[in-house]
């Protein structure tokens, strides 16, 4: 698989992701506790700039925008992504982009977020690429920022 392969069709899934998620006890157990809880660990004033990789719908985004910060959501989906822009509406902190590999090639400066957050996601990549993807999370993380993800 190449780096820039996705490894499920979530153009396909993004009209019921949201639907899913409410609904799948199993895979997404818990699913707006995870976020919370995620939310909770890396915690944000307002004007924080936070980074969520693989940012789907936008749920974990909404919640760093809800509180003041501004968010960079980036994902390969540009149907989950319609999702997500639409919730966000006009709050100017949202800056949600299609990128073909938001893992691997973050298209930001060094030290540029204060947090970097991903949930569910990053099993999208191949095993053998996750190290690369970390050191490219570090890249883009200010020393002292915060990081948090959670996986299934
Ligand atoms: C299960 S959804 C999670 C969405 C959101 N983070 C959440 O918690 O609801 C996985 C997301 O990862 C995206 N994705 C797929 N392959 C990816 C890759 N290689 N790098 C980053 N994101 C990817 C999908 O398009 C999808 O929006």
């Amino acid at each position: 698989m190449g780096e820039n392969e996705k490894t499920w069709d979530f153009d396909s899934w993004a009209d019921q992701y949201d639907e899913a998620v409410a609904s799948d006890f199993q895979l997404y157990a818990r699913y707006d506790e995870v976020l919370d809880f995620v939310v909770e660990i890396v915690n944000v004033i307002p004007r924080t700039r936070v980074l969520d990789i693989g940012t789907g719908t936008g749920n974990l985004a909404l919640r760093y925008l809800d509180r003041g910060a501004t968010v960079v959501g980036l994902d390969p989906s540009r149907k989950m992504l319609a999702k997500a822009i639409k919730k966000a509406g006009d709050n100017p902190g949202a800056e949600l982009r299609k990128v073909v590999a938001p893992f691997l090639h973050i298209p930001y400066p060094d030290d540029y977020f204060d947090a970097v957050v991903s949930t569910y996601a990053f099993h999208h990549i191949p095993h053998r690429l996750k190290l690369s993807s970390v050191y490219e999370m570090i890249r883009v993380l200010k020393p002292g920022g915060t990081w948090g993800y959670w996986e299934i």
